[in-house]
């Protein structure tokens, strides 16, 4: 996105909510009012992939990804247990962009299942092909197997997807800061997703967030201190059931040189 060119993200600059049945964009009326109720955190753009891509696409998509909707409905539970075809902690990442840290985090910690989360097809192509590399022969890393996608509204599968106390983390990397005021109102990590995402995580589970944008880091801060079932802890919390190293993508390198970056943990308690 962005009012202030700030958070653009190379790569997934694009959707498709036709195709995706992920949500109306920014400003524009509700086609389905039945299907997407409410102001979203993202905007709706046209999607291209190379050929390359698509064939990746058409080859592990069936396997690896799902829609949050299809048709007017929204998916039912996730059996991950039978997705990843193994029982593991789960984490859940909103907004992976082009899927930087969620394949390096899960290359990190391959006794965790990550289900990245993305409403551009572009940046979820762009994952599944850094994925199919890692199977390649030439390969230097071994072949991930611990990463599932969605394409969709993050809100939308915490709410319909997972179950309470399913999670044991959750990752919000650089959401989208919707910087002017008047979009405030866009932002993701507002009080009823964060009780959402409170209530998805299992007790020890972990909020993860980081931004750029003081003003939402703030904002991010005040809600997540105010959600009784969260409790906040620092980066060097010992004994934390997933990573909290998150590496510096290149969208990170490029866009953030010299900004600070915050980051934001809470536990939950209970
Ligand atoms: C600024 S980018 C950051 C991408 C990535 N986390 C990174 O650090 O490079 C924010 C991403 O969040 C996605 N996004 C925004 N709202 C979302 C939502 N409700 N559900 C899923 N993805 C969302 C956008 O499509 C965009 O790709």
């Amino acid at each position: 996105m962005s009012d202030d060119g700030r958070m653009h993200v190379p790569g997934p600059d694009v959707a498709d909510p036709v195709a995706s049945g992920s949500g109306q964009g920014a400003g524009q009326g509700p086609a389905h009012p039945h299907v997407f109720p409410r102001i979203t955190s993202f905007r709706a753009r046209r999607s291209t992939i190379s050929d390359k891509q698509q064939a990746t696409w058409d080859r592990l998509w069936p396997e690896l990804g799902r829609q949050v909707r299809e048709g007017d409905g929204p998916a039912g539970l996730l059996d991950t247990e039978s997705w990843f075809g193994r029982r593991a902690p789960v984490v859940l990442e909103i907004g992976c962009g082009t899927g930087t840290s969620t394949l390096a985090m899960a290359q990190a910690e391959p006794d965790i299942d990550v289900v990245a989360v993305e409403v551009y097809r572009r940046g979820l192509a762009q994952l599944l092909s850094a994925i199919d590399r890692t199977s390649d022969p030439e390969s230097t890393s071994a072949p991930v197997t611990n990463i599932r996608l969605i394409r969709g509204d993050g809100v939308d599968v915490l709410t319909h997807m997972f179950g309470p106390g399913s999670l044991t983390g959750v990752r919000v990397f650089f959401p989208d800061p919707w910087p002017k005021a008047r979009h405030h109102k866009r932002r993701l990590l507002q009080p009823d997703t964060v009780a959402l995402i409170a209530d998805r995580l299992r007790p020890g589970g972990v909020l993860h967030a980081a931004t750029d944008h003081q003003g939402y880091a703030e904002q991010i801060a005040e809600v997540g201190d105010a959600e009784p079932r969260l409790r906040r802890i620092g980066l060097d919390t010992e004994n934390l059931p997933m990573s909290v190293a998150r590496p510096v993508t290149k969208y990170e390198r490029k866009a953030l040189a010299g900004t600070d970056v915050a980051e934001l943990l809470w536990e939950r308690t209970r």
